[in-house]
């Protein structure tokens, strides 16, 4: 699917994050699996991650990454009518992570869902949230994206091991006097399932003891290369933007080559990119959010600036969101 705002200012005016504070290395990595720091380093890029302590679930980084957001925002838990929480790492199936957060926060009155997107999901739930804000049926969202991969890799397994980490960021969505999203694209290829896939989590197979990430890096690499292009490409033309316009452009952080490769083929130069996947690697729905707060930091996310982000993931699922960004620091209403 792919459309345009509707006229409807929605921004977000919000930001905030957190990772898990153990940050391991691609050496300390070599320990459990047949790796290096070479190898690591030229094939992903990533030279560290965070990982979650053992009895930290998704709901105790979501909820600081919440808390900063809100305040960043200039709001409280109370003045939210909408949670989404996108993660393929709940603490658990039910209750949701968002109703978890809801409680913790003080949002009675909200409406509050976990989505599943794959990687994917933080893209999915902005433009959700777009949507349920521009037709009214909320007025201030906080939409999360995290994940603690880390409880679900194989640590035998070198080839998924040394991709992922652990973190979390959240946004505040609401209207806004300027900026604000310009549109999304959002797609999905279940026939490319397969290559991305957790055996043992679901009706399918809930007799299946084996509930570790499965995946055909290859096929993924090559449907990420793809995808990182056609997606983008697409939402700059539905919303009348080139290239050039793009002032900053927050790619998944999956792997330093596919953000290369998306570079190469669309034309944006290396400076108007964010790269933190060598500080964090895969943080899947994490990643876009935790991209944003660092470009934030770094002073690059000006009131006026047209910010591309595009994520892709497990499903196959792949997303695109244009927004022209609202305040220097967050808040929008000004
Ligand atoms: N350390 C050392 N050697 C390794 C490791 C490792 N961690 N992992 C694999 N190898 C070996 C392989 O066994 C293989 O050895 P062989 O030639 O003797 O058979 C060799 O390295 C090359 O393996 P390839 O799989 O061909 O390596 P490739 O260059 O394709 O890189 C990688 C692998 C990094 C996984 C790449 O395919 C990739 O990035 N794919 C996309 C993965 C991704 O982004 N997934 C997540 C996206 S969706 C989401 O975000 C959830």
């Amino acid at each position: 699917m792919i459309g345009s705002a509707n006229g409807t200012r929605i921004g977000i005016t919000g930001l905030g994050t957190c990772v898990p504070d153990t940050v391991m290395t691609n050496d300390d990595l070599a320990r459990y699996v047949d790796t290096s720091d070479e190898w690591i380093v030229e094939r992903t890029g990533i030279h560290e991650r965070r990982i979650a302590a053992a009895d930290q679930a998704l709901s105790d980084i979501a909820l600081p990454a919440a808390h900063e957001a809100l305040a960043d925002a200039g709001v409280s838990g109370r003045d939210l009518d909408l949670v989404i929480v996108a993660t393929v790492t709940p603490d658990m199936m039910f209750p949701t992570t968002s109703a978890i957060l809801a409680n913790e926060l003080g949002a009675q009155d909200a409406g509050a869902y976990d989505l599943l997107a794959g990687c994917t999901g933080f893209m999915y739930a902005i433009a959700q949230a777009y949507g349920m804000l521009a037709g009214g049926l909320a007025r201030r969202a906080l939409v999360v994206g995290g994940d603690v991969l880390s409880k679900i890799l194989d640590w035998t397994d070198r080839s998924t091991l040394v991709l992922f980490g652990d973190g979390a960021g959240a946004v505040v969505m609401e209207p806004v006097a300027y900026g604000g999203f310009l549109g999304f694209e959002l797609g999905a290829d279940g026939a490319g399932g397969e290559h991305l896939w957790l055996p043992g989590s679901g009706s399918r197979r809930f007799d299946d003891a084996d509930s570790f990430v499965k995946m055909n890096g290859r096929e993924v690499f090559r449907f990420a290369t793809r995808v990182m292009v056609s997606s983008a490409t697409a939402i700059l033309e539905q919303c009348g933007r080139s290239v050039d316009d793009v002032d900053v452009y927050v790619p998944h952080q999956a792997n330093k080559r596919i953000i290369d490769h998306a570079l190469a083929k669309l034309g944006i130069p290396e400076e108007k990119t964010v790269v933190n996947v060598d500080r964090y690697g895969n943080t899947s729905s994490g990643s876009i959010p935790l991209a944003l707060a660092d470009a934030r930091a770094d002073g690059r996310l000006r009131a006026g600036e047209l910010v591309l982000m595009t994520g892709m993931g497990a499903g196959l699922t792949w997303g695109s969101a244009l927004v022209e960004w609202s305040a220097a620091n967050g808040g929008g209403n000004g």
